[in-house]
């Protein structure tokens, strides 16, 4: 058990010896650090029970827990907080036993199967820095659970079944009418080359859809090519499977120096063949309703305090919409994987999309009372002005132009100090320190937060940074380093020896419990706070103690027992959330 479980344990049976029922012995971090390290507030709640003064019920539980001797210090303080600090000697009995469980004493969970939806980038379409929120936020998601123990599955959810695919394909064929993709006589083999490169294809992409809001007969002809496509037209589907190709191939790249991968790399297409599963059963609930030649299903509710328009299920063209296509990708994750919770890393814009469509998929029964659809929504990365970040020349800015722009600057950083020598070290490193800062500058707002994008406060090496973290693992694997070199060995973690080295301790085991809040709360800025707390009190206690020349040698292994578990815990919290060290900075 973790800390304030245990605490949480220790103090309850103190309410029911003293008489009072035990689930009002919650115990949480103190908000005054000055006078506790725990508090106790279930004696305010336990007071309109028992219908006594909440600071009576605080003494009676206070005076029992006084006893008991892993605390140093127990108080009731009006009006009726229990505030408790820890004995040292149990304090370092924690870390002892922490440093010797591989789960950081995290409890024993039922693992929970979950589906996450995240990064869903769009083929043909340049990735952009909506797309880079929703993989970094994900990635941390992913990570967290599955260290919590959770069988997680990650789906990177491509979006390549939509207009822009019928875009591409009419803008092409006007540009190319010579491809044999669309020549309707052509029986042959389609080559094996693909049809367009990345690069004409980012550029395509913006023209079509420029062209498309001019020309109307253009519009038309990109929409008749999408359905064509969903009806596996031949020529358009064999065009189409080779640019995805082309698109998965870019993406990779640029999830690679991300440092993130997919478990599955399905997409929207791959929703096709269930959507006539869903549309049966729409239809077999009675469900479906025709609207000027479409069909929609009315998913409002009695308690609904805003107008909830209907969901449109298939249009007057025929064509498969976002929305059906989510409830297809729906039901094949039940089938396949029968999942406990699914979420949807997608930013706040979707809300009502996704509102709909998990209405939709309940009304169904493409998913039971037993299944958990959430939508994790973010709010948006802004540039100085406030709007959200362009490029210089005012367009979106894309993925890849994002990471150069991030791993230059720490570049310029990295040639400024000598420490590292090696051309390839230097640019190993840089992308290390780059993405660091890319990640923590997202990652320590709360995800509906927007932010700036300010890559020099960014890259600092000082305050909330992704460098500082880096720098301060990088400091302590130093340390272990030279006592690796004299011989000095880590040894059993002794009670403190100064308010700061409690201090570490204390942010040390605090860890487990953040974690949990984290995943509760789905809050990756919830582990950076954590990495923080470790790093900066560690850095004050590191700059207050003489750790190698110490003369004790109990105490000086205990100390190097404390800096190995300290770069344990910011090894474990930096992999969560994506961020690796390198050797030297
Ligand atoms: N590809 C979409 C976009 O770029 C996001 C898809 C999110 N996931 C989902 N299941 N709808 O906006």
């Amino acid at each position: 058990m973790n800390i304030r479980q245990q605490l949480t344990q220790i103090v309850s049976d103190a309410f029911e010896k003293a008489g009072y029922s035990r689930e009002y012995g919650n115990v949480t971090g103190s908000n005054r650090p000055d006078l506790c390290q725990f508090q106790c507030n279930g004696a305010m709640s336990a007071a309109k029970e028992y219908k006594k003064a909440p600071i009576a019920i605080a003494r009676d539980v206070a005076e029992l827990l006084k006893a008991d001797s892993r605390f140093s210090m127990v108080d009731a303080a009006a009006p009726g907080f229990i505030n408790m600090s820890l004995d040292e000697g149990y304090l370092a009995g924690l870390l002892n036993d922490m440093a010797a469980d591989s789960r950081l004493l995290l409890p024993e969970m039922q693992p929970l199967t979950i589906v996450i939806d995240y990064g869903a980038p769009n083929v043909a379409k340049p990735l952009h820095v909506g797309h880079l929120r929703s993989t970094i936020i994900g990635d941390a998601l992913y990570k967290l659970a599955k260290f919590l123990g959770h069988r997680v599955i990650s789906d990177v959810h491509l979006g390549d079944w939509g207009l822009q695919m019928g875009l591409v394909i009419a803008e092409t064929r006007r540009q190319k009418p010579g491809l044999v993709y669309f020549d309707p006589d052509f029986t042959g083999e389609y080559p094996e080359e693909p049809p367009l490169t990345v690069d004409e294809m980012n550029f395509i992409y913006p023209q079509a859809s420029a062209r498309a809001k001019e020309d109307e007969a253009f519009a038309a002809e990109a929409a008749a090519a999408t359905v064509a496509l969903q009806n596996k037209a031949r020529g358009y589907y064999e065009f189409w499977q080779q640019i995805r190709q082309v698109s998965v191939d870019d993406l990779k790249r640029s999830y690679d120096i991300l440092g993130v991968s997919f478990d599955y790399w399905y997409g929207e297409s791959d929703a096709a063949p269930y959507i006539e599963d869903v549309l049966k059963l729409l239809r077999e609930k009675g469900l479906l309703q025709e609207s000027e030649g479409a069909l929609i299903v009315d998913v409002s509710m009695p308690e609904d305090k805003e107008p909830m328009p209907p969901m449109i299920i298939v249009k007057s063209d025929g064509g498969d919409l976002y929305g059906t296509t989510d409830l297809g990708t729906l039901l094949q994750r039940m089938r396949d994987w029968n999942p406990d919770e699914i979420w949807y890393v997608v930013d706040n814009r979707q809300s009502f999309h996704f509102k709909q469509v998990f209405r939709c998929a309940g009304l169904a029964g493409i998913i039971g009372d037993d299944t958990l659809c959430i939508h994790i929504g973010f709010g948006t990365m802004n540039g100085k002005d406030g709007k959200p970040y362009k490029t210089r020349e005012g367009g979106v800015m894309r993925l890849s132009d994002l990471i150069e722009t991030v791993t230059s600057g720490a570049y310029d950083r990295i040639c400024q100090s000598d420490v590292i020598g090696e051309e390839e070290e230097k640019r190993k490193a840089a992308r290390m320190v780059g993405m660091a800062a890319l990640k923590i500058g997202d990652l320590i707002n709360h995800r509906n937060k927007d932010y700036i994008f300010d890559l020099d406060r960014f890259l600092a090496t000082d305050g909330k940074t992704g460098p500082y973290l880096q720098y301060t693992a990088v400091r302590i694997n130093s340390v272990l380093s030279k006592a690796r070199e004299q011989s000095l060995k880590p040894g059993k973690i002794l009670p403190p020896a100064t308010d700061t080295e409690r201090d570490l301790m204390l942010s040390l085991i605090g860890v487990a419990d953040n974690m949990l809040r984290a995943f509760a709360d789905k809050a990756p800025n919830v582990i950076c706070e954590s990495l923080f707390d470790i790093a900066t009190v560690f850095n004050k206690f590191y700059g207050e103690t003489k750790i190698l020349t110490c003369a004790d040698e109990s105490r000086r292994a205990s100390w190097l027992g404390l800096l190995e578990l300290t770069h344990r815990m910011l090894i474990i919290l930096l992999d969560i959330i994506g961020v690796d060290v390198p050797e030297k900075m």
